[in-house]
């Protein structure tokens, strides 16, 4: 199964939409394997936004990165990278679909509600810099074979 990384941003907090964002991604049938609220540091910024830190809105989207803490979570599925990025929408929020979470509830380009990785390999690097070793968790959901077909599972 792979795993892939959500950052709640700022604008999740504040508008009371974390619940909200949370569900969508529980209700699809993603598992999840770690959840926790933080502070970004600028550290953790310039690592996370290394390949946008020369772009016009990189200040802007530091300064909204910092103006709230997020909430970041790793989950767990069958093609969740895609499956998570789908369930986000665009990022041009205001043309995102209809029924994906910047679509319903957002408009901006930046202050879009989810970071999603946008690659397994960078997934991979993601949910390292955001979560410790004890921090992710590995469990049997109970409901596995009514997400997926035993085909599927092995
Ligand atoms: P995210 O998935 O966190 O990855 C980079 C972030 O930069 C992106 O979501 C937006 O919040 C922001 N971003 C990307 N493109 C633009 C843009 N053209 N103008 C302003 N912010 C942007």
């Amino acid at each position: 199964m792979e795993r892939t990384l959500v950052i709640a941003k700022p604008d999740a907090l504040q508008r009371k939409l974390i619940g909200e964002i949370i569900s969508r991604f529980e209700r699809k049938g993603l598992k999840l394997i770690g959840l926790k609220m933080m502070a970004i540091s600028d550290a953790l910024i310039a690592e996370h936004y290394a390949h946008h830190a020369d772009k016009p809105f990189f200040e802007n989207l530091k300064k909204f990165m910092q103006s709230a803490p997020v909430v970041v979570m790793a989950l767990e599925g069958l093609d969740a990278v895609e499956s998570v990025r789908l369930v986000a929408g665009q990022t041009k929020s205001r043309v995102a679909d209809m029924g994906t979470i910047r679509g319903d509830l957002a408009m901006s380009i930046q202050i879009n509600l989810v970071h999603t990785s946008d690659s397994l390999e960078n997934a991979k690097t993601e949910i390292a810099r955001f979560f410790k070793e004890g921090e992710l968790f590995a469990y049997q959901p109970s409901n596995l074979k009514l997400i997926y077909s035993p085909d599927e599972l092995t």
